[in-house]
């Protein structure tokens, strides 16, 4: 894994940090996926302030922050949103984006690893290395 992967959304536009508003969230990818076939990516953007110790802030920029969007159950996709809470569809697992992906309802063992990300000098943002722990099920 590199340490200066661009951020794509599904069409493979790389992300500036205009592109969310604070309380949003979008599916993106990091380029080009080395290793890690498929690595689906919830960024999220919070004010900095909100930002709770369980998020790695040296891994946020500009509110930005980024977690694996496989839950550590059983893999299903993390596709759902109740207010700022992340949602997992398949078994209610519920996750908190404000405070490092901490698992807060339901049978998820571990958060969903989070991305360190930063803002690259051409202005969009980057992965600066790989996810900080195992993506998806199983891992310790
Ligand atoms: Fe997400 Fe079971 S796979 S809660």
């Amino acid at each position: 894994y590199g340490e200066s992967i661009p951020l794509v959304d599904g069409e493979g536009n790389r992300i500036t940090p205009d592109r969310l508003e604070e309380g949003e969230q979008l599916t993106v990818f990091p380029e080009p996926r080395p290793g890690i076939g498929d690595a689906p990516t919830l960024l999220v953007r919070f004010p900095e302030t909100e930002y709770g110790g369980g998020t790695e802030l040296a891994y946020t920029v500009d509110g930005y922050a980024a977690y694996s969007k496989i839950c550590t159950h059983a893999g299903c996709t993390v596709s759902d949103r109740e207010g700022e809470t992340l949602v997992c569809p398949c078994h209610y697992g519920k996750f908190d984006p404000t405070n490092g992906a901490a698992v807060t309802g339901g049978p998820p063992p571990r958060p969903l690893p989070q991305l360190p990300i930063t803002l690259a000098s051409e202005g969009h943002l980057i992965a600066t290395g790989d996810f900080d722990g195992h993506v998806g099920a199983g891992g310790e």
